[in-house]
C-alpha cells in the first residue's frame, strides 16, 4: 500500500510542478464522518498564487477550502490513508488510478490521460468560470443535475451567474474594497438566490473574505428556500429575510445589490444603498414602467416615438439614465452597460455606482435632470423624488 500511494503521491506533486496536473477525485469512502462521500481537488488561481481547491461533498451539504499545494499534496496522502478507498488523478500525461484494499493491499493503474488540454487553458476556463459546478447550492436550486452537469435549461442562468461574479469580483477589486477581508453585502430582491448564493460563495471560498450577505424578498417561500439551502452548504454568512426593499432597514453595508428587482423597487434600492454610503451599488433594472407614460415626445422626435418599441426603448434609457445621473449627483461615480449578451437574457443592462471620496460637479447632474426632464416633459422619477424627501426631512430637522 505504502509503495503505491508513495507512487500516487509523487506523481500528484511532479503533475503540479510541471503544470500537467487537471483534477484528483477521492471516493470510496470507509473512514469514521458519517457525511463525506468525496473530495473533488483542482487547481485555482488565487491572489496568493497557485492553490488547491478542495470540495469535500457530503450527503447533505458540500464544503470548500483552498490550500497552498504542500499542505493540499499533504492532506491527500492523509485522506488516502484514513478511509478513502479510491483516488483518481488526472494529469494531461496520464491517468492514474489508486484503489485501496482491505489489511494494506493496493492496486495503482497507469493509463493514457482523459485530459489532453495545456493547463493553462484549464486557468483560462477557470478565469471565465469562477463558480464551480460542482457546488452544493446549484443542485438545490436546479441549476446542476446530480453528476453536477448544468441543465440544459439553466445554461443562460448558469452564464448569468459566471458573469455576475467575474463582473462583482473586478468592481471591487477597483473599489476602496479591494484589500478588504471582510465584507457587508445586502442583495434587494434576491428572488431563488442563484447569483447571491454564488456571489457568497465566490468571496468566502475562492478569496477567503469574511463575508456577511443578505438577500431581502418579499417572498417567503423564497427566503425559507434560500436559508434551507445556506444552513445545509455550511454557507453561515449567507442569509435571507423576508422584507420590502423600500421598508428594509439596511444598516451599515459595502455592497449593495439590486438585479431585476421591478420597476421603481430598484429605485428604493439604490436609495438605500445611496443612505447607506455603500461603497458599490450595483443594480440591474428591470420592468422600467414609471417613465414611458409620462413621456411627451418632443416635436423633433414625434415620428419616431410613434413607434412603440422606439418608445419603450427611449423610456429605459431616460429611467436607467437619470438614476445614473441621480448616483452621480449623489457623490458616485457610475458605469452602464450590459453584462451578459441579450442572447442569455434581456434584462441585462447593469448600473454600477462607485462611491467617490470626493463627489464631483452635483450641479452639473442637476442640470442634466431638469433638462432632460423638460425635454421630455417627464413629472416625476421615483428615485429623484425619494432623495427630494430625504433632503427635505434633513432640512426640516436642521430648522427645529
Ligand atoms: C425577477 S426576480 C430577480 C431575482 C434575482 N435578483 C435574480 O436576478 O435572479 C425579482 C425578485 O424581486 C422580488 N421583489 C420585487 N419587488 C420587491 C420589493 N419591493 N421588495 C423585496 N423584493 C422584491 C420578487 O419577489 C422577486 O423574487
Amino acid at each position: 500500500m505504502t509503495e503505491n500511494l508513495d507512487k500516487f503521491i509523487a506523481a500528484l506533486a511532479e503533475s503540479l510542478k510541471n503544470e500537467s496536473f487537471v483534477k484528483l477525485t477521492l471516493g470510496n469512502y470507509k473512514g469514521p464522518d458519517e457525511h463525506l462521500q468525496k473530495i473533488l481537488v483542482r487547481p485555482v488561481s488565487t491572489k496568493k498564487g497557485q492553490r488547491l481547491y478542495f470540495l469535500y461533498r457530503g450527503a447533505t451539504r458540500d464544503t470548500a477550502k483552498n490550500y497552498d499545494l504542500d499542505t493540499g499534496i499533504a492532506l491527500i496522502g492523509d485522506a488516502l490513508d484514513n478511509g478513502f478507498r479510491s483516488g483518481h488523478l488526472f494529469t494531461t500525461e496520464n491517468d492514474y488510478q489508486l484503489e485501496v484494499g482491505k489489511k494494506g493491499k493496493s492496486r495503482l493503474n497507469v493509463g493514457k490521460p482523459t485530459f489532453t488540454a495545456a493547463p493553462a487553458a484549464a486557468h483560462n476556463r477557470e478565469k471565465k468560470e469562477q463558480i464551480d459546478p460542482n457546488s452544493f447550492y446549484l443542485r438545490s436550486l436546479g441549476i446542476t443535475d446530480d453528476n453536477g452537469r448544468i441543465r440544459d435549461r439553466e445554461q443562460h442562468k448558469w452564464k448569468q451567474i459566471n458573469k455576475f461574479v467575474e463582473v462583482l469580483a473586478s468592481l471591487v477589486d477597483k473599489s476602496e474594497l479591494r484589500d478588504r477581508t471582510n465584507l457587508r453585502v445586502i442583495d434587494m430582491g434576491s428572488g431563488k438566490g442563484y447569483l447571491t448564493f454564488a456571489a457568497y460563495d465566490y468571496f468566502k471560498n475562492t478569496r477567503n473574505v469574511d463575508i456577511q450577505l443578505t438577500g431581502v424578498d418579499t417572498k417567503r417561500d423564497l427566503v425559507d428556500l434560500g436559508n434551507g439551502v445556506a444552513a445545509a452548504a455550511g454557507f453561515d454568512g449567507l442569509k435571507f429575510e423576508l422584507g420590502s426593499i423600500a421598508d428594509y432597514d439596511v444598516g451599515e453595508v459595502d455592497i449593495l445589490i439590486a438585479l431585476h428587482a421591478c420597476n421603481t423597487a430598484t429605485d428604493d434600492a439604490i436609495f438605500k444603498g445611496i443612505t447607506a454610503k455603500a461603497d458599490l451599488i450595483v443594480a440591474a433594472p428591470c420592468c422600467h414602467q414609471e417613465i414611458r407614460p409620462q413621456i411627451k415626445s418632443p416635436e423633433m422626435l414625434r415620428d419616431i416615438l410613434k413607434h412603440g418599441v422606439m418608445l419603450e426603448r427611449t423610456a429605459e434609457t431616460l429611467t436607467d439614465g437619470i438614476r445614473s445621473l441621480l448616483l452621480e449627483r449623489s457623490g458616485y461615480s457610475t458605469k452602464l452597460f450590459e453584462f451578459v449578451g441579450i442572447e442569455h437574457t434581456p434584462k441585462n443592462n447593469m448600473l454600477v455606482g462607485t462611491r467617490l471620496k470626493t463627489p464631483t460637479h452635483p450641479e452639473q447632474s442637476q442640470r442634466q435632470i431638469s433638462e432632460i426632464k423638460q425635454m421630455y416633459g417627464i413629472e416625476q422619477q421615483h428615485l429623484e423624488r425619494l432623495l427630494a424627501n430625504r433632503s427635505q426631512m434633513n432640512t426640516h430637522k436642521k430648522s427645529t
